[in-house]
């Protein structure tokens, strides 16, 4: 699994995919730059997430606010006084971590025993294995899963409560190490907030202390009236919107999993007070199809239900993604009720209502959102697609499958030799179907080191001009995955690579 990481991340950057920000300086913690390939496959995604939830929904439309938001927002979203990570920091090798996370690790293994001690059983019993019963009768196995559930039922109560004694007392009696240096002297633990502040304004008397917004959500539900007036939207409707978030996370590791500047991509879906569960359900469902309509396998994705809620959701599920480092989430659907309409009414005095004409009343709609990560949706989709194949002939090639649609380059065109007149037929090509898709030129290399490198780059098509394309104008297209090669006219080129790359 760590080689399968480091090989992600080595790819990325060999590739033209992901650099370390600022690198000649020795980079920047958990910031990231995307290169000339990642910024078209993070565009892709982008415009496929957008495609699929705004054109494709006749009420749902985008917004794009700023990231500066009047400083009030967060005191309504509830960002200044709940958005925090309890953390603790060991006296002897000085780290910092969170400590929900040091006590969820704990209980991961405590899961991980319980499914290996599954495992054994069923190699044991073969067909004849009814899981749920072994789960609920084996003693070992249910004593490891019903102390897990009891030990994130604490520590869930600690936190909610702010009763942070008792977290701290909680990883004493269990006695976690410092994961990286064991030793198990602990300092009280801490809450700290995640936002980034900065200041508007000139003048250190007049400067307005601002937050960089955490999330995008926000900025929808303030544009929320304006929207649905200047829209004439009927409930129930949407609103999207992709954009950066900033957050001063202090567990920043697993590349761009989670970082300090990243991008979301959130629609809040407003709906009748009473019919929330509904649309969760709905849109819940919706987002895992979604996902595994990219072909990246349907077992690749599970649903996470939350135990313990967020200040602002009567219901919570994450959709998780088998990344190179095991599942974690790459998408949350909260069901966040009336919590911020409302509270921003309190804070702005203005009313935040809608007018529903059939049932001649007024109310604060409920809301659901959607809300992806979308560099995570890059980790998911870059580290699954990233595969070593052995050929017949027992060599191997590196290949980056990714979905054609999202690809940053559709097709490279290449000429057989450099000379005969084929590099001129060759840019000829890319001159015509420039105007529809991101193609490449290349001609440095024999053909067949060109062709490895457009697998590695993940280019769907190879396209070679050759000695037989100057007597009848055809060309061999050269299929990524099953490097099948076709013969076909120059002229049928258009409508082949459509067929493969349009969302
Ligand atoms: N508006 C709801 C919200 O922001 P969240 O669960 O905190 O909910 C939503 O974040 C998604 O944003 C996550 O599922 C994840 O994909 C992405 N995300 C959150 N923090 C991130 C970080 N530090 N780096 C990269 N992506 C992050």
């Amino acid at each position: 699994q760590d080689d399968l990481f480091k090989n992600v991340v080595s790819h990325a950057k060999e590739y033209g995919y992901i650099f370390p920000s600022s690198e000649i300086y020795d980079g920047l913690s958990a910031v990231y730059d995307y290169a000339q390939n990642g910024v078209e496959l993070k565009k892709n995604i982008r415009e496929y997430w957008w495609k699929s939830m705004v054109q494709m929904h006749e009420n749902i439309v985008g917004i794009d606010a700023s990231i500066f938001m009047h400083p009030t927002t967060w005191k309504a979203s509830g960002h200044v006084d709940a958005f925090n990570d309890p953390l603790i920091d060991n006296k002897d090798s000085k780290k910092r971590y969170r400590a929900d996370v040091l006590i969820e690790d704990y209980c991961e293994k405590l899961y991980q025993k319980a499914q290996k001690e599954i495992e054994k059983a069923k190699n044991r019993f073969g067909e004849a294995f009814d899981e749920e019963q072994f789960v609920t009768t084996n003693p070992r196995v249910s004593g490891y899963l019903s102390k897990k559930k009891e030990i994130l039922e604490r520590m869930a109560k600690g936190l909610d409560s702010g009763d942070l004694a008792d977290v701290k007392a909680l990883i004493e009696e269990l006695e976690i190490a410092d994961p990286e240096t064991g030793s198990k002297n602990w300092t009280e633990v801490r809450q700290f907030n995640l936002m980034f502040g900065t200041k508007l304004g000139a003048s250190a008397d007049s400067a307005m202390d601002l937050y960089l917004r955490p999330e995008t959500a926000q900025g929808i539900f303030v544009n929320f009236l304006n929207v649905q007036k200047t829209g004439r939207m009927k409930i129930p409707f949407g609103i999207a919107q992709t954009g950066k978030a900033f957050r001063n996370e202090i567990v920043a590791r697993q590349f761009i999993f989670r970082m300090r500047e990243f991008e979301q991509m959130e629609m809040q879906f407003f709906v009748k007070p009473g019919e929330e569960m509904k649309w969760y359900q709905y849109w819940k469902e919706t987002r895992l199809k979604w996902h595994q309509s990219l072909g990246m396998g349907a077992e690749n994705y599970r649903y996470h239900d939350h135990e313990k809620l967020a200040h602002y959701a009567n219901a919570a599920t994450d959709i998780e993604f088998d990344f190179p480092f095991g599942f974690k989430e790459l998408e949350g659907i909260h069901s966040r009720t009336d919590f911020d309409l409302k509270a921003h009414e309190q804070y702005s005095g203005k009313k935040l209502q809608y007018f529903d004409t059939e049932e001649n009343k007024s109310y604060v709609p409920y809301v659901v959102e959607t809300s992806v990560g979308l560099d995570r949706m890059f980790l998911a989709v870059f580290s699954k697609s990233l595969q070593e194949e052995t050929l017949e002939d027992g060599s191997t090639r590196t290949v980056l499958r990714l979905p054609s649609v999202l690809a940053p380059t559709k097709a490279a065109i290449l000429p057989l030799v450099k000379k005969d007149g084929l590099p001129e037929v060759a840019k000829q090509i890319v001159e015509d179907l420039k105007w529809d898709f991101n193609v490449a030129y290349d001609e440095k290399d024999a053909v067949g080191r060109r062709y490895r490198r457009q697998d590695a780059l993940g280019t769907p098509f190879c396209i070679t001009v050759d000695h037989q394309t100057l007597e009848d104008k055809t060309v061999t297209i050269r299929h990524r995955d099953s490097m099948e090669q076709q013969r076909v006219a120059i002229t049928e080129l258009r409508g082949l690579i459509n067929e493969e790359v349009s969302m």
